[in-house]
């Protein structure tokens, strides 16, 4: 069972276990203003049961958790942004929804085995570089709070009532069924858009903040490793990449890929200043060694894939 499984990461996660021949139920609420997509599913949507239902009912929580193997917990609100216009949503999807999740498998499957999707958000603004999993929390933003507390509950409920739980922090996650009709999830999506229409590409400040970015294929790879190893249940781990960039040379990447498009410099907005974490990439060596896992495509073969699935597809990701 996937949660969240119609949104960027979680399509790609259901289409690559139908592949394995796994039976996937996915659970999706399809909130307008975050990532699901029906036609993210397009390619497994005779093979795989949707359910359209929202993480927060309880009730039809219960119901679904039941009989399930594997839950691959991916359901959140994304937006760093929205966590603080609308503190409450976030605080109910990302940790109260979590904690019920958990209820229910502990009551109706505790034999159940989970990977949650966290966020490198929680560790805020780095103290040092790379940053590891040992490096102080201090989330900037509400997301950053309630998605700390979304993977403690999990590590509570594996030490305490062996509900056997894995927590990945993610890092930027790029690919083909993010949302880039606007910048909710992350800037590299509107990004995307705007090389494809051939429009300016806005970077704030003066473009030095470096990030490190996953292919959505290699997270996927992570997710199923953490799913599989029994050696690993409670423990959080770290993703990452070997090629952190600047934003101005992601921009510069991104408009060699497509051959079109231009970027300019732009003063940060206020509302996104005082929650930008500077910075940031991850050391990801502990999943290495724990799972030998390792990103494999590098920014410019993934961002080059990304670009050619929306210069296909687009018509069903923005209106045009
Ligand atoms: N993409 C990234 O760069 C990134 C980075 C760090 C962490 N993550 C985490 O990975 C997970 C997946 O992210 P994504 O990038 O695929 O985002 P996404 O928005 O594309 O996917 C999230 C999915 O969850 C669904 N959802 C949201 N609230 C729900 C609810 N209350 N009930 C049922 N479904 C609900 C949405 O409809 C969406 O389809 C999230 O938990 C996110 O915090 C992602």
């Amino acid at each position: 069972m996937i949660t969240g499984g119609a949104g960027f990461i979680g399509s790609n996660l259901a289409i690559k276990l139908v592949e394995l021949e796994a039976n996937v139920t996915i659970i999706d609420s399809f909130i307008p203003e975050y990532g699901g997509n029906l036609f993210n599913l397009e390619p497994i949507k005779n093979e795989v049961k949707l359910n359209i239902s929202d993480v927060r009912d309880e009730h039809s929580m219960k119901y679904l958790i039941k009989d399930q193997d594997y839950l691959l917990n991916l359901a959140g609100q994304t937006s760093h942004i929205d966590s603080m216009n609308d503190p409450y949503a976030d605080l109910e999807i990302n940790a109260k929804a979590q904690l019920s999740i958990l209820e229910a498998c502990k009551r109706y499957n505790p034999t159940i085995k989970i990977v949650f999707a966290s966020t490198r958000q929680i560790y805020g603004k780095p103290q040092y570089l790379p940053v590891d999993e040992s490096h102080p929390l201090y989330p900037v933003d509400v997301n950053g709070i309630n998605k700390m507390a979304g993977e403690w509950y999990h590590i509570v409920y594996n030490d305490v009532y062996k509900i056997r739980s894995v927590v990945l922090r993610l890092t930027n996650t790029y690919g083909p069924r993010m949302r880039v009709k606007d910048a909710r999830q992350t800037f590299l999506g509107i990004w995307i858009k705007n090389v494809i229409e051939g429009n300016k590409i806005s970077v704030f400040g003066d473009g030095k903040q470096i990030r490190d970015f996953n292919y959505v294929d290699d997270v996927v790879n992570a997710i199923l490793l953490s799913a599989q190893s029994d050696n690993v249940n409670g423990m959080i781990f770290n993703l990452g990449a070997d090629d952190p960039i600047n934003l101005q040379d992601t921009a510069k990447l991104m408009i060699e890929i497509s051959d079109k498009a231009s970027y300019e410099l732009v003063p940060f907005p206020a509302e996104r200043k005082v929650i930008d974490i500077g910075n940031y990439y991850a050391d990801y060596k502990k999943i290495k060694s724990k799972l030998g896992w390792q990103p494999k495509e590098s920014l410019k073969d993934g961002l080059k894939l990304t670009i050619d699935f929306y210069k296909k597809y687009h018509k069903y990701y923005w209106d045009s």
